[in-house]
This record gives structure tokens, C-alpha cells and sequence, in this order.
């Protein structure tokens, strides 16, 4: 573009000679509407134009056009305006008077970097695309990787229950009354899973408890009373390989904590307690109370209720009792309403699994926290 016609034409008649097509421009305007119909690889315009200038039509080419090569033709002296163009987007400058044995190396150089630039585009979208893609095969993988641990934990959970024909459900509701108290809290998601998880292993250890005791229709002698009370220390042994249940481990050793200190294994009181081991201790003494036993009913939840409330301050964090209690509470309140309960197994959407939440009741007489 250039308002002077000779100069128009005298740098469209080198280029042709040297192989480009070539379309000359006697403005801005016209050089722009030229720009809107066609696809060019190199502008090459005067910076002094009557009407816009070179300099605002620069910075209106690139508005839209980051990839045209763009070579700004300036009066010896205006150094100013070379360098104002360079800064907007041009990749290059020729002065006035014109040298024409540069002016077809300028352009081929322009024309260059316009495909530099375009190729860089290209490598950014097709980066860009290609993190999108590996993200989502890392989620699969993940989502994969969650689904395999949660089969593991319940080929666990499974593995007691069969050992263990009191257990029978038992931890799945212990890990469904935590999770309610968990939400009640408003704890944070990751806490809840853990809860959750904790829950579903929190007798684990009882895996390597003979079955001679674990059975024992009547009451525990002292000695096996003892060997029950290591359950907590071998789940922790079963359970430390596996690194991501590192904060569930903690929760399964400290479940029968009790909250004056005289519990086991470690006789930790009050907060020293983790807390998803005192929502636990609720959940699991709760269970306990409203199965039935080989030497007694079950308990009703009014009656289950007294006790926890007798125990509370003692053996259990009285905070955790009085949720627990709002949280039956608002569970009848919405029985009665007949209203549909949200799923308490924070991981099912994600893993599919379904885990036994409602399995018959059957209880061993040792679980009595
Ligand atoms: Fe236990
Ligand atoms: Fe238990």
C-alpha cells in the first residue's frame, strides 16, 4: 500500500519479476478490504498514508490477523515510527528511498517468519489438544486405578465376613452411621472417604484372630479378651502396605480409643483421639448395641441412644454423640416424610462397586466397644 502510484507500482513489478502475485493498494482502507477477501503472506505498506495510517492499520490487521507477514515502509528520518510499527507486529521495515535489492530479501524474510509463526500456532493447538487427550486417558487410568483398590477393600471387608459370622454387614454400617455423622460435621470430602474407607476395615484385624475366640458362642475369658483387643495393631499390620490408606490406618488403630483415656491400644483421650476414630467408636458401639447377641436382644435405638448418652464424656466425645443423635433424628424426620436418601458410599458414582450396606444383622458379642 502506498498513496504514491509510482512506487505502488514499481515495487509490485519487481516482486512479480521475482515470482510473487502482487496487489497494490492506494490506502488503507482499500488495502484492508483487499485483506478481508483474500489470503495474503506479506503486507508491504507506507507508514505515511492520507487517512489511516500505516501504523493504525497495523494495529487493525492484527486485531484479527496474527500470522500475515508485515513490512512497514518509512521515511529515512522517522526511526520513531519503525520502531512503533515493529512493537505493534510488524516483522520488518524498509526505508525511503527504496533499495530494491533488498526489498525482495525483506519480503522472503517476512514471508518466513509468517510461517514460523504459523507453524508455532499449529504446535500450540496441537499441544493443547494433545494435554486434553492425555489428561483424560490419566483420568481413565485413575478412575481404573480407584476402581481395582475399592475391589480390593471389599475383597477385605468379604474376607472377615467370611471368617467371621458375626460381622455380617457390620462394617458396611459402621461405615454408613460414620459417614452420616461425617456429613452432619460438614467435613471435608477427603475426610469423608476416609471415614468411609475406615469404616469398611476397621475390624480387618480380626482376620488374624482364631477362629476359636472370634467364634465363641459365650462371653470371652480375660486372656481371650485380650487376644480380640489386638485387632486394631493387626490391621494396622495388614493395612501398611497399601500408602494411600495411610490417614485410614490411623482411624482403624484408634477405633476403640475411648475418650478418658482408658481405652486401647494406645489410651489416647480426648482429641489426641483422630477424629474419624471417635466418629467410628459411635458408629461401632451403636451397631453393636442393636444386634443381636448370643446372651441377649438387641438393643432399641431409643435404648441404644441411653447408653451412648450415658457413655458420653467418658467413653465416647460427647460432640460425636449429640450429632449421631440429630443425625437419627433427621433420619426418621425423613422417613416419615418418605423423602429419598442421598447414597451415604461417597466413592459409588465413581467406582460402581456396590458394597453390602444391607446385609442381615448378626453380631459377635466382642464388638461391643
Ligand atoms: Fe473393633
Ligand atoms: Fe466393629
Amino acid at each position: 500500500m502506498d498513496d504514491e502510484t509510482s512506487i505502488r507500482e514499481l515495487i509490485c513489478r519487481v516482486l512479480v519479476d521475482d515470482g510473487y502475485a502482487c496487489d497494490g493498494a492506494g490506502d488503507a482502507e482499500e488495502g484492508l478490504s483487499l485483506l478481508a477477501r483474500e489470503r495474503y503472506e506479506c503486507v508491504l505498506s507506507d507508514i505515511h498514508m492520507p487517512g489511516i495510517d500505516g501504523i493504525e492499520m497495523l494495529r487493525r490487521i492484527r486485531l484479527t490477523d496474527q500470522e500475515v507477514g508485515v513490512v512497514m515502509i518509512t521515511g529515512a528520518p522517522d526511526m520513531d515510527s519503525a520502531l512503533e510499527a515493529m512493537r505493534l507486529g510488524a516483522h520488518d521495515h524498509l526505508s525511503k528511498p527504496l533499495n530494491l535489492s533488498h526489498l525482495t530479501l525483506t519480503v522472503e524474510r517476512a514471508v518466513e517468519k509468517k510461517r514460523l509463526v504459523e507453524e508455532n500456532l499449529e504446535y500450540q493447538r496441537n499441544l493443547e489438544s494433545m494435554v486434553q487427550e492425555r489428561t483424560k486417558q490419566l483420568h481413565e487410568a485413575n478412575q481404573e486405578l480407584r476402581r481395582l483398590f475399592l475391589s480390593s477393600i471389599k475383597a477385605l471387608a468379604q474376607a472377615l465376613e467370611a471368617k467371621d459370622e458375626y460381622t455380617q454387614g457390620h462394617s458396611a454400617r459402621v461405615a454408613e452411621e460414620s459417614v452420616k455423622i461425617a456429613r452432619y460435621l460438614s467435613l471435608a470430602d477427603a475426610e469423608i472417604e476416609n471415614i468411609w474407607l475406615a469404616g469398611f476395615l476397621h475390624d480387618i484385624g480380626k482376620i488374624g484372630i482364631r477362629e476359636s475366640v472370634l467364634n465363641k458362642p459365650g462371653k470371652l475369658d480375660a486372656a481371650e479378651w485380650e487376644i480380640v483387643q489386638q485387632h486394631p495393631v493387626l490391621a494396622e499390620k495388614i493395612l501398611a502396605p497399601i500408602e494411600e490408606l495411610a490417614e485410614v490406618i490411623q482411624i482403624v488403630r484408634h477405633h476403640h480409643e475411648r475418650f478418658d483415656g482408658s481405652g486401647y491400644p494406645d489410651s489416647l483421650a480426648a482429641s489426641d483421639i483422630p477424629l474419624g476414630a471417635r466418629i467410628l467408636g459411635v458408629a461401632d458401639a451403636f451397631d453393636a448395641l442393636t444386634s443381636r447377641r448370643p446372651y441377649r436382644d438387641a438393643l432399641s435405638t431409643e435404648e441404644a441412644l441411653t447408653v451412648l448418652e450415658d457413655a458420653a464424656g467418658t467413653q465416647f466425645d460427647a460432640v460425636i454423640v449429640r450429632a449421631f443423635v440429630s443425625c437419627l433424628a433427621d433420619d426418621q424426620i425423613a422417613a416419615l416424610a418418605g423423602g429419598s436418601r442421598r447414597s451415604l458410599d461417597p466413592l459409588q458414582d465413581a467406582s460402581g462397586i456396590e458394597f453390602p450396606l444391607s446385609n442381615p444383622f448378626s453380631f459377635r458379642p466382642t464388638d461391643a466397644s
